[in-house]
């Protein structure tokens, strides 16, 4: 299979929705409204990184994005990656992987201070994130909650993600 990452383009919106809600349909930790929470992102103009993985037929099998946080603490320039969504059949096979180093270089030549991610440690620590006690997100184990520094100091408090990360439709 050859993947072909670009960013996305206005007619990908219904093939990302289908394919985030196939993702993380049997997914352990989530909501369920990761499509939904793409849709109001886009909405609100918020997508900062918003990359799709192509395959041969031109089927979007894997989608990656990245949207600003804001931190207790005034630190400007940080995001956060996710929702990051590898088809069902497609998992597995390196997707992700390409699909998160695109999304963190792209948000590196934006000038980024940083990201953080909320997820297995397992999975993001090969992209170099890592928990860190100065930045906190509440109603999680803090092992999950990472961040990856990009420029600057770290900076210290409470991340909250856009108002969209709440949309249920
Ligand atoms: C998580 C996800 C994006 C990874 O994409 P992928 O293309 O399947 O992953 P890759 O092929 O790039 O990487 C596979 C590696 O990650 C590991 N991995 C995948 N998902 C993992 C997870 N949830 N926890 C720990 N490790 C994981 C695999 O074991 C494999 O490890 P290896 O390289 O040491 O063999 C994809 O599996 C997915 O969409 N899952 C459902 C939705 C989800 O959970 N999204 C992430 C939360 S925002």
């Amino acid at each position: 299979m050859n993947i072909r990452i670009r960013n996305e383009v206005p007619a990908d919106a219904p093939a990302i929705e289908a394919l985030t809600a196939a993702a993380f349909l049997a997914a352990e930790y989530s909501s369920h409204t990761e499509q939904f929470i793409v849709n109001a992102l886009r909405r609100a103009g918020q997508l900062s990184v918003s990359l799709v993985a192509e395959d041969d037929g031109q089927t979007i099998v894997g989608h990656v994005t990245i949207s600003p946080v804001r931190i207790s603490d005034g630190s400007p320039g940080w995001y956060g990656l996710g929702p990051v969504s590898v088809g069902p059949g497609q998992q597995a096979l390196g997707i992700g992987t390409r699909l998160v180093n695109e999304a963190l270089a792209a948000l590196r030549g934006m000038g980024a201070s940083g990201c953080v991610v909320l997820g297995e440690p397992a999975y993001y620590g090969r992209f170099g994130f890592a928990a860190t006690p100065a930045l906190v997100y509440p109603g999680v184990p803090p092992q999950y909650f990472q961040a990856l520094p990009m420029a600057g100091a770290m900076p210290s408090g409470t991340v909250a993600y856009h108002a969209a990360f709440e949309a249920t439709a």
